[in-house]
């Protein structure tokens, strides 16, 4: 079973675990267009196959998806799987922005977050991402917040944050 996770945040945005009641909110937000392009899955995906999904996701322990708010109100999400207590690693990824919210901050602040639950909470010392190469906005988010690229393949940058660059 999952661990629960208390809600957490910088004082403008709270990061709170995903539940059911949002599955539909943030698959409208990954189904649109110019999101769900820059996902490796970027087909459109039917609710049914999310719900699946979802219910798969329940059952792991090293895989938390954050629901982002700002007064109570939801504007993105982000997360971390592939958590490695022996390695000490994990990826973050799954950044996505409410459509009306985006270039607020709160994505970039999401970031920081995710890094700091991450390194603090969990106590790892090595967190990487995967991003397109053409995906420039998420690339310069990611610089800003720390990350720094360390290869490229398959038309896909992989980016680390942390001491340990051992992959
Ligand atoms: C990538 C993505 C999550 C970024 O979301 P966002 O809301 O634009 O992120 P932020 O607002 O935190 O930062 C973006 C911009 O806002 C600016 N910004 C930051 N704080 C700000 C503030 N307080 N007020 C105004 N603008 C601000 C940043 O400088 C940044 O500008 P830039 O794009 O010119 O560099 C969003 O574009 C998205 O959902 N894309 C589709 C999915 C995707 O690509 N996900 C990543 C897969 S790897």
């Amino acid at each position: 079973m999952k661990q629960h996770i208390a809600p957490f945040g910088d004082g403008i945005i709270v990061l709170r675990l995903v539940e059911e009641r949002d599955l539909k909110t943030i698959l409208d937000w990954r189904n649109r267009d110019d999101a769900r392009v820059w996902f490796k899955t970027s087909d459109k995906l039917a609710f049914d196959r999310h719900l699946a999904w979802y219910n798969s996701y329940l059952q792991k322990e090293d895989d938390f998806l954050f629901l982002v708010e700002v007064d109570g109100r939801s504007v993105g999400q982000c997360g971390i799987y592939d958590i490695d207590e022996n390695a000490g690693s994990a990826e973050v990824g799954r950044f996505l922005v409410a459509p009306e919210m985006a270039g607020k901050g709160y994505i970039g602040r999401s970031c920081a977050e995710i890094v700091r639950f991450g390194t603090q909470f969990l106590k790892l010392s090595y967190l990487f991402l995967e991003v397109m190469e053409q995906n420039t906005k998420a690339i310069r988010l990611y610089t800003r917040e720390g990350f720094v690229e360390e290869g490229r393949s398959g038309g896909l940058i992989r980016m680390g944050f942390g001491r340990d660059r051992a992959s």
